[in-house]
């Protein structure tokens, strides 16, 4: 690697979300997050892995709520591609029946994984249930999903960084940056 790299993967484009704006912006949806939960005593953040990791660790400590979390692992996608194929990879431990859960995902993009975990999690009669997403790629919605809590819009663009990975690469960055999807050089 040479010295004067700018960023530590080579098919970074641009920077489209500072850490300072992702920052205050999970203050905001936390702050939002501890009001409308203020009467509930069972709050459970529910995030899909691996994308959310780092999102709800960050949002977690800002909800001045209690709480508890617990993950659920699906996959859809090979590379920037949609496979259109939702399959549960690892489940959820707690018996959510009678706790209000918020399903946390990094970004959602033809909604197909949000709308296919919120039915299996209502099928599970949680007390109540809401979406929560970092990112919202709303161009791309190929199906209608409520989305309660929205970081950010951001066009069609193929993003990395704060937990988002293209083929496991570039989840550690603290920024979210587009794909140069001429520099990516696919592994597979
Ligand atoms: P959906 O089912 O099409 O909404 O896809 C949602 C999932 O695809 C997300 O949880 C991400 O894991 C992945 N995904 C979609 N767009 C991107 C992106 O731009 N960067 C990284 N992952 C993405
Ligand atoms: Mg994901």
């Amino acid at each position: 690697m040479s010295e004067d790299t700018k960023f530590p993967y080579d098919f970074i484009g641009e920077i489209l979300i500072t850490a300072e704006e992702i920052e205050e912006q999970v203050s905001d949806i936390a702050a939002q997050i501890s009001e409308d939960y203020r009467d509930s005593d069972k709050l459970l953040l529910l995030g899909l892995l691996r994308g959310s990791v780092v999102f709800i660790t960050d949002l977690m400590r800002k909800i001045q709520r209690p709480l508890t979390i617990d993950f659920m692992s699906v996959s859809s996608y090979v590379g920037a591609e949609s496979t259109g194929f939702i399959r549960i990879d690892s489940d959820h431990k707690t018996n959510i029946s009678g706790w209000d859960v918020i399903l946390i995902d990094d970004i959602v993009d033809t909604g197909y994984t949000i709308q296919y975990v919120r039915r299996l999690l209502l099928d599970r009669n949680p007390k109540s249930l809401r979406v929560c997403a970092l990112l919202d790629k709303v161009d791309r919605h190929e199906v209608e999903i409520p989305i309660d809590y929205v970081g950010f819009r951001i066009p069609d663009y193929f993003v990395v960084g704060y937990g988002l990975d293209i083929d496991e690469k570039g989840r550690n960055l603290p920024y979210v940056a587009s794909v140069d999807l001429e520099k990516y050089v696919s592994d597979s």
